[in-house]
């Protein structure tokens, strides 16, 4: 499958590329520094840069700690997902599209709503259906029948503004007419992909918590391979 990912430089994005080139997908990744992909492969006898950029240079890459893949597997393309060109040109012959963007500490204000319009934009125009998007369960707190009171007063008010990008993202994809997944991650912690979880429409499983963003990678990769939860909102807990 051609797979275009953004948030590949990412905790949960560099687990989505893990999944992809060790299920032997061609994957075009954007990337504002390409350093930060880490992709390598075992070239006879030593380490050699793996990714390539959009005119098929070898891509420089910081760690040499990243899976070993075959030549030519990764296109990296090197640009910002806030401009158009770029989201296009990773989008242009993808057969799916996943994003694990994040707002990094807010240094883009309104981040995943601009995401979501540039690569709803650019799938519509490129003819690719397929989107996996990361969103967050806590931006539908109010919503959830499960959440106590004080959690919805307190949760909102601490995180308006990102919550606000994360349902802007929603809307806009959810109004694209496309094949899409909204992924509802709970808390993220770090951790092992373990591949067990609950999931449940809409909003966290009762009692769930927190979810590894391995984990995430894994179902995203997982909705992907098997084509469920189609315009659906699946919230992940353990
Ligand atoms: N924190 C939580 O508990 C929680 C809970 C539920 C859901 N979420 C959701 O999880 C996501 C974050 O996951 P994560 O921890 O994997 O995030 P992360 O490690 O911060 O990764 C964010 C990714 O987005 C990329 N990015 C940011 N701004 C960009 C731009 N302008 N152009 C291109 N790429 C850009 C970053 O690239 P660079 O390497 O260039 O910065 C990086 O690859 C968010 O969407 C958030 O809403 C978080």
């Amino acid at each position: 499958m051609r797979i275009a990912l953004f948030g590949g430089t990412g905790r949960i994005g560099s687990h989505v590329l893990g999944w992809a080139l060790e299920g032997g997908h061609q994957v075009t990744v954007l990337a504002r520094d390409p350093r930060e992909l880490g992709i390598l492969a075992r070239d006879p006898g030593e380490l050699t840069v793996l990714a390539s950029d959009s005119a098929g240079l070898a891509v420089p890459c910081r760690e040499p700690a990243g899976p070993a893949v075959p030549a030519g597997a990764v296109t990296v393309v090197t640009g910002d997902v806030t401009d158009p060109a770029a989201v296009r040109e990773v989008v242009d012959g993808a057969d799916a599209v996943l994003s694990a963007l994040g707002p990094r500490g807010a240094r883009t204000p309104g981040l995943l709503g601009t995401a979501a319009r540039n690569i709803t934009t650019a799938m519509t125009a490129s003819g690719a259906r397929r989107l996996v998007c990361v969103s967050a369960a806590g931006a539908f707190i109010q919503a959830d029948p499960d959440a106590g009171a004080l959690v919805k007063m307190i949760v909102p008010r601490i995180w308006a503004t990102p919550f606000a990008d994360v349902r802007d993202m929603e809307a806009v994809v959810a109004a694209s007419g496309l094949d899409w997944t909204m992924v509802r991650a709970t808390r993220l912690v770090d951790g092992a992909r373990t591949g067990r979880y609950r999931v449940r429409p809409d909003f966290p499983p009762a009692g769930g918590r927190k979810i590894s963003r391995a984990d995430v990678a894994g179902f995203m990769g997982a909705v992907v391979t098997e084509g469920n939860w189609v315009r659906a909102r699946p919230a992940l807990a353990y």
